[in-house]
Formats: structure tokens, C-alpha cells, sequence
């Protein structure tokens, strides 16, 4: 998004020494820190054939999306088309002019995470996606300008989730309008509360005395779901929508809030629960992952804190050995942190009704990276180590609202921004730390071993495999890639990739093949520009967790970021999410010329550029990436 990285970690960093040797900071020094950490082993082991089957598209600067020879594709969904609410289904109004009750029945703004459930095979199912956040500049026909409440109630109407009902006939897909499925939520949806931080004192506020019924989500990011068959929602930088007190406390600090600044939207001006001065708790109510059934329209979407508070990229679910999930969670903030939640109970047969409080009950643990490729679990648990009442932790709901202070008093180490997450066949899990490109300058962390690179614009997808199963408390390392571009002039920007040039990876997905698509999001600030020239827009590609080969299928339009994958049973469809095309470089949108830098998908003279879904085949039916 076209916002700086928050940046509030000020707690001190474990000196040099304790996680680089020598030898490895003469090559940091030397930008080749890429050998350290265990390429060796997979490419020594890669004797079989590569998974990936396609010829590699060019990068492009172009108002289209470009796929390889041999593949089709086709847009749905995009922002504004209803969602298929039987007696709402108001059309999207070009001039941007659509009321905040008809925003309420169409999908959202910014698509991100999304995930198809089925219901037919690979003929039919659910899409569940997240609308991340909104240009006002391309929500309104005048922009910004003077919020009123209608305004600020359209705005949230385009946050949140939309569950739509698709069908495939002849090849092509379809939303199925009206659905009994359909479904909004939104920035408004009254949602519950679960685990240890539910009714606590830090979630009260003067509207919900007992601190258990919370109105919304938003800046929904990635996503991921349950073997129960759910959807999680991550809500990430919530803090952007507060306005900030005069002088925000510690805790305040830690979490994003700084005196002087205003908050990204005008929703504190009509919606008081907003303005973080006069309601303190609200910020605490947000920043949780969010389980919902998507089939069951009816049902209450429930924020399970036992998995921490956190600016929640995604949450990425496995199964232990013997029956307990695990869910795996990044925090996109610069100089946070990598977390994993552990269920106390195993997962039931039944659905989300069986499973309704397994998120509940389990253990919270943060990653730290070791310098010797180790890595170690550090448990977010109330009464151990430090995290006691003499330290400000009163419980373990406050430990789970504070987790940035806890994991900091834990000593778990500062990543370059933590995106998805994802787990390939090996049992390999995968994060993409997508930028830091102020790491190693006056007064942020130096360079460190999982980190390695200061200034970091490029990004990394680093990987571990825990000792034993899911649950282990050790685990090891290393670099599946440092992204780059080999022509870029600084060595730190050149990465070390077998394939084709990328930058700033962000989503990620294996699919049931085993392939690991990585999405990119360089911001279009940077997008075209410095060291990022050479890359063109944001893309997709593919890669093969045995070879490490990197091949691109698949660059955006103008302004986008490529975000969310997810597929049919059967491997043959794929959907991705093409969000934010259009966004200005660096500096805020024109209301008066929507078109001005994308008018993708449409096309349309009197159009506005839309976040949509992409559908992607093979021509003759194959599945995609082989
Ligand atoms: Fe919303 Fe971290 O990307
Ligand atoms: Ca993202
Ligand atoms: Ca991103």
C-alpha cells in the first residue's frame, strides 16, 4: 500500500556479535551473505524434474495482465459489482457515485487474501475475500474532501470480507447473483470475541462494557483457513484508522500512535470510537485474526485473540501428527516479529461447529532466528520468563494485547516486514519478509543473520522446518531466496535468484502440486524507479521448492500489486486477486482523472481503475504452472 511501513519497534537489538561471527560479517560486508545459510542442501538434492511446465512472460510497464503462451484469463468480481444479496443487487455506478447502503451489497475495495471453498467439486464453490483498504480518491467522485458520515460509513462499507458464489460452465466462471451464501462484512459487522483477551479490561470500552462484542474488521491483508473448513482474516495496519491522543502513552507508542500525526481516513470525525484520545481500548480491539464460517451467512464472525494481536499479515493453518492445528502468523511491520500458535486440543470431526473453540486454547510462541541456522520458539505464556505483573503483564490477556512488548522483552528477532506465510510438501514453512530498506541505517537494527542485508528493497523469503513435528520448540533455517534484480548497481540489491529477476515478495502460496507461487508487491513508489527500474510492474511467479527455480507467469497492470491465490480441487482453475491497480506513484490519486494512471480492467472512457479477481486456465484444460 502507498503508506510508509510502521516502523515502532524501539526496544535495544541483540548486540552484533551475539548473532553474526566474523566471518559471515566480512560477507555481509561484502553483500554475498546469501551462501550462508543452506542453498546447498535442496539444489544437491534436486535430481527430479521441475514442477514448473511454462514459458516465463517478460516484465512489463503495460495496463494489462500478461500471462504465458497456452493460458486464458478472465476478470470477476471486481470492486463495486454486487455480491448477490437476493433484493440488493445495486449496479456500480461509474462516476464512483454509489451510496455507502449500496457499497454495503457490493464487493469491497482492494481485494488481498482469498480462498475458494467448494461446493461442487471443481465446478462451484465459494469465493471468500478481504478488501484491504480504500482510495478515498477513487471511492468518491470528489475524493477525500469534506468527510461527512455518509462517507465515512460508504468507506467502511468497502472494508472487510465478501463471500460471493462462482460457478464454471464451459470454461468460464461466473457469480451466481442472488446467492444464499452471499454475504458482506464489513467495518461495522458486529463480531464476538474468543480466548484469553475476551472480556478483558484492555478490550472495554464506554460502548461494550464487557469487552466481548466488537463492531468490524479492516485492513484485512492476507488470509488463510481451517482444516474445519473456515476462513481467517487478518487485520493489519488497523492502527493507520485512529486518530491519535496529544500524547500517546508506551503503550500506545509501541502499537503506531504518534503525537502530531492524523489518522490515514477521516472515520474518527464521524465515528467517535475512532478517536483513540477520547476511547483508548478501541485500538485494542483490533489487529486479531478473525474466523468465520463462510458457510453459514447467519453466523458470528469471532476474533480469536489466543492467537495474539499483532499488524496480522495472514495466518497459515497445518495439522500436527497427532491432530492439533498450528497456525503460523507474520507481522508486517518493520522490525517485527514471526509467530506460532499451537492448539491445546486436537481437531474434531464436524466442521466449524466441532471446532468452534479450538483457536481458544493453545500456546502462542515467537521466532528467533540464530546466527548457526537454528531457530527457537519462545512461548508468550503469562508467569514465564519475564512476561510477569512486575513487568506489566497482569495476565495472559494482557500478554496477548501487548505481544509486541512481550515478544521484545522475549528477545525474538526483528524481521524485514513478515508477509505470508506458507507450507510447501516437505513441511518446509515459508515467509516472505518482503522489504526493509532501512535496516542498518542510524538508528534501526543492524543487518542480522536471517536479515541480512541492510537497506533492504528487495526482500527474502526465508524458510524453516521444525525439529520433530509442527509443534517443535527448535527448529532450522535458511534463505530459499534473497530477491533482487542481477543488474541492479548495489550488490545488496541483487539477490541471488536461480530464474527470473523479482522484488519485495509478499504473497505466497504452494498448491496442490507442490508449486510455491510467490506474489510481488513493490510499492508504486518505488515501482519503476532506482533499483527497482528493471523489474517492471508487480508480478507472479512460480517456483519449485527442490531446484529453487524462479519463473514469472505473470505481471500486473499499471499500479497494482498481484495478492491472494487459491484454486479448485482439481488444479485447473486458478483465482488471484489484482489489487489497487491505478495507485498513484507516491502521492495521493486526482478525483477529477481516475483514469489517469490505469484504467484496468474496464477500459471504459468514463471508467475508474478496480481491484478484481482473475481468473486463470490453460487453454486446453491443463493445470496451471505444469
Ligand atoms: Fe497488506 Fe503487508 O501487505
Ligand atoms: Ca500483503
Ligand atoms: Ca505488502
Amino acid at each position: 500500500m502507498n503508506t510508509e511501513p510502521e516502523d515502532s519497534n524501539p526496544s535495544p537489538h541483540p548486540h552484533l556479535a551475539e548473532v553474526i561471527d566474523a566471518s559471515r560479517r566480512s560477507a555481509l560486508r561484502h553483500g554475498v551473505a546469501l551462501a550462508a545459510a543452506g542453498w546447498a542442501a535442496p539444489l544437491a538434492a534436486a535430481a527430479t524434474p521441475s514442477l514448473i511446465g511454462f514459458k516465463p512472460v517478460p516484465v512489463s510497464r503495460t495496463d494489462t495482465v500478461s500471462v504465458p503462451e497456452g493460458y486464458t484469463t478472465q476478470v470477476i468480481a471486481p470492486w463495486g459489482d454486487p455480491v448477490g444479496l437476493a433484493g440488493a443487487m445495486p449496479a456500480f455506478r461509474w462516476d464512483a457515485g454509489n451510496s455507502a447502503d449500496e457499497q454495503a451489497a457490493q464487493l469491497g475495495m482492494h481485494h488481498d487474501g482469498l480462498h475458494f471453498f467448494s461446493l461442487d467439486g471443481s465446478r462451484s464453490g465459494l469465493l471468500v475475500m478481504n478488501h484491504e483498504y480504500v482510495d478515498p480518491e477513487l471511492l468518491f467522485p470528489d475524493g477525500r474532501a469534506g468527510w461527512n458520515a455518509e462517507k465515512v460509513r460508504k468507506s467502511q462499507a468497502a472494508h472487510g470480507v465478501s463471500v460471493i458464489e462462482v460457478r464454471e460452465q464451459g470454461g468460464r466462471w461466473d457469480v451466481v447473483r442472488p446467492s444464499r451464501h452471499a454475504r458482506r462484512i464489513t467495518a461495522s459487522t458486529p463480531m464476538a470475541v474468543g480466548g484469553p483477551a475476551a472480556g478483558h479490561p484492555l478490550l472495554r470500552t464506554a460502548a461494550d462494557p464487557k469487552g466481548e462484542r466488537i463492531l468490524g474488521t479492516f485492513n484485512n491483508c492476507a488470509s488463510g483457513i481451517t482444516p474445519w473448513g473456515t476462513y481467517l482474516t487478518c487485520e493489519e495496519n488497523f492502527i493507520g484508522y485512529f486518530q491519535p491522543p496529544p500524547e500517546p502513552d508506551a503503550h500506545q507508542r509501541r502499537w503506531g500512535l504518534r503525537a502530531g500525526e492524523q489518522a490515514w481516513l477521516g472515520w474518527h470525525l464521524h465515528d467517535e470510537r475512532f478517536d483513540a484520545g477520547r476511547h483508548p481500548n478501541e485500538p485494542n480491539r483490533f489487529g486479531w485474526v478473525v474466523e468465520i464460517d463462510p458457510f453459514d451467512p447467519a453466523s458470528t464472525p469471532v476474533k480469536r485473540t489466543a492467537l495474539g494481536r499483532a499488524a496480522h499479515e495472514g495466518a497459515t493453518t497445518v495439522r500436527t501428527r497427532d491432530g492439533r492445528a498450528v497456525v503460523y502468523m507474520g507481522e508486517d511491520a518493520a522490525n517485527e516479529y514471526l509467530y506460532r500458535f499451537v492448539s491445546r486440543d486436537k481437531i474434531q470431526p464436524g466442521g466449524a461447529r466441532a471446532n468452534a473453540t479450538l483457536l481458544d486454547h493453545g500456546t502462542l510462541s515467537v521466532a528467533r532466528f540464530d546466527a548457526d541456522g537454528r531457530g527457537r520458539w519462545l512461548p508468550l505464556v503469562h508467569g514465564q520468563g519475564p512476561l510477569t505483573a512486575a513487568n506489566g503483564f497482569a495476565d495472559q490477556g494482557e500478554v496477548l494485547v501487548k505481544a509486541r512488548q512481550a515478544s521484545d522483552l522475549l528477545g525474538a528477532t526483528k524481521m524485514d516486514r513478515p508477509e505470508w506465510t506458507a507450507v510447501d510438501h516437505d513441511g518446509w514453512v515459508y515467509s516472505t519478509l518482503t522489504n526493509h530498506s532501512r535496516r542498518g541505517t542510524e538508528g534501526q537494527p543492524a543487518p542480522d543473520a536471517a536479515n541480512p542485508r541492510a537497506r533492504n528493497t528487495m526482500g527474502q523469503i526465508i524458510r524453516w522446518k521444525e525439529d520433530g513435528d509442527h509443534d517443535g520448540e527448535a527448529f532450522r533455517w535458511n534463505h530459499f531466496v534473497l530477491a533482487g534484480d542481477p543488474a541492479a548497481e548495489r550488490p545488496e540489491a541483487r539477490g541471488n535468484i536461480r530464474g527470473d529477476a523479482f522484488g519485495c515478495p509478499d504473497g505466497l502460496w504452494v498448491d496442490g502440486r507442490g508449486l510455491l507461487w510467490i506474489q510481488t508487491d513493490m510499492s508504486s513508489s518505488v515501482m519503476g524507479r532506482g533499483e527497482h527500474a528493471g523489474l517492471g510492474n508487480n508480478a507472479m511467479l512460480a517456483a519449485d521448492p527442490a531446484s529453487g527455480e524462479v519463473r514469472r507467469f505473470l505481471v500486473g497492470p499499471v499500479g497494482c500489486e498481484i495478492t491472494g491465490a487459491t484454486g479448485t480441487p482439481d488444479g485447473r482453475t486458478m483465482f488471484i486477486n489484482i489489487q489497487h491497480p491505478g495507485e498513484a506513484p507516491g502521492e495521493r490519486n486526482d478525483p477529477a482523472q481516475p483514469r489517469r494512471f490505469s484504467n484496468w480492467p474496464d477500459q471504459r472512457p468514463d471508467g475508474r481503475p478496480r481491484s478484481a479477481t482473475l481468473v486463470i486456465r490453460r487453454a486446453d484444460g491443463g493445470p496451471v504452472g505444469s
